[in-house]
């Protein structure tokens, strides 16, 4: 970092002008000698993100991977119809298949619950505000995670509900354990991928979940024994529930009791570097969801949209982006400060498939009357 004083901006600068050079071209093999600017771009990348490699060989791999991320970025932004930008992020010189294997999760397929969706909100006509940002509410958002080398963001977006949730009703502000969701699950192979409620049955099923202070995050995939019995428990869910599969209704939902779970296509995101993403369902398939992460807001973006390429003319007048926002688990380094928007409003990447949240209660809250004998 030391060495140039802005590594972020310039590396902006050059990888908009390597994106024009090589555009179009699909594999890194193709660009025939390696551009300047490549070299130079990547190494400004491994400044930035802190990386070495321990042989040549490996330089060059990772070399030829990162110009073919940057092709791949090209792509993804002639394929967006919202405003994101795609481009260089700590992901670039993963591939895809890496890059799977350590962020995404099992895919969701017949394992969920069964549990009926509740209505949001007892009064359905309720209106929606227009923006929504619980990050506002000082300390009722935790600090951006980083998952490192494990694949739990289903236990990260679970972990970020409770910790929203028990802030919001009890104005307690508390880190809750991740590990112990992950070391206390019903498999007990947490790093290898779950679901969000299968993180809401372990904290019902622990009685609760302890702070992140006390059973601190161990990014590995080693088998942790729970230890869930030798901490005290810092905050306690009642149950958890499915929200419909209506974006007008988790809205609602949203700006009335606070941040939710969802579960995305991710397809969008390794190389995302800001905007909000509109993706149709051919290019993000929306029944294809693999990475959950923490819904915490929603607004409009008042910017014209940018693939101006691809759409009518008529489009093309200013016009107002609805958004989500959702906090994601990659680190503050990736995205925006570590959240990412989505278009709001055509079910962008599935963001409408498994809307779950927990619903937090105090254990010593006991109802007011018992059964008369
Ligand atoms: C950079 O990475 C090396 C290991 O590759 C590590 O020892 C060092 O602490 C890292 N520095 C920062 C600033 O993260
Ligand atoms: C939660 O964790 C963050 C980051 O480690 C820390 O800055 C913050 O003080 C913690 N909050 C509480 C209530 O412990
Ligand atoms: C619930 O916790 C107990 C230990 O307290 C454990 O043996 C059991 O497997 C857990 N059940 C589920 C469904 O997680």
């Amino acid at each position: 970092m030391a060495l140039i004083a802005h590594p972020s901006c310039l590396l902006a600068l050059l990888v908009a002008g390597l994106a024009q050079g090589i555009r179009g071209s699909l594999m890194a093999q193709d660009l025939g000698p390696q551009p300047l600017e490549l070299k130079e771009a990547f190494k400004l990348f491994q400044i930035q993100f802190n990386r070495s490699y321990l042989t040549p060989e490996e330089h060059a791999r990772r070399l030829d991977i990162f110009a073919h991320n940057l092709a791949q970025a090209q792509r993804l932004q002639e394929e967006d119809f919202g405003t994101a930008e795609f481009g260089v992020t700590p992901f670039s010189d993963l591939t895809e298949e890496e890059f799977g294997q350590l962020y995404g999760h099992r895919r969701a397929a017949g394992g969920v619950p069964g549990m009926g969706r509740v209505v949001g909100s007892e009064a359905p006509e309720e209106s929606v505000p227009h923006t929504c940002d619980w990050r506002k509410v000082a300390g009722a958002i935790s600090s951006i995670r980083n998952q490192g080398n494990c694949r739990c963001c289903w236990a990260m977006a679970a972990a970020g509900n409770i910790e929203a949730l028990w802030g919001i009703n009890f104005l307690e502000f508390v880190n809750v354990s991740v590990q112990e969701l992950l070391d206390c699950g019903r498999c007990g192979d947490g790093c290898h991928g779950g679901y969000v409620w299968e993180a809401f049955s372990t904290v019902l099923n622990n009685s609760g979940v302890a702070s992140e202070r006390d059973y601190p995050f161990q990014a590995n995939f080693r088998p942790h024994r729970c230890h869930a019995k030798m901490y005290n428990k810092v905050a306690w869910i009642q149950d958890f529930i499915f929200l419909p599969d209506n974006e007008q209704r988790i809205a609602q939902y949203l700006a009335t009791y606070g941040p939710i779970t969802v579960t995305i296509n991710m397809k969008y995101l390794k190389l995302y570097q800001k905007g909000v993403i509109k993706a149709r369902p051919t290019t993000c398939d929306p029944q294809f969801v693999d990475h959950s992460a923490l819904l915490v807001g929603f607004g409009s973006d008042k910017s014209e949209g940018m693939g101006a390429e691809t759409v009518s003319s008529q489009s093309r007048h200013p016009r107002s982006t609805p958004y989500w926002i959702l906090k994601n688990s990659w680190g503050a380094q990736w995205g925006e400060e570590g959240y990412f928007r989505l278009h709001r409003g055509s079910n962008t990447c599935g963001i409408t498939k498994y809307p779950v949240t927990a619903r937090v209660q105090k254990p010593d809250v006991k109802p007011q009357f018992s059964c008369p004998p």
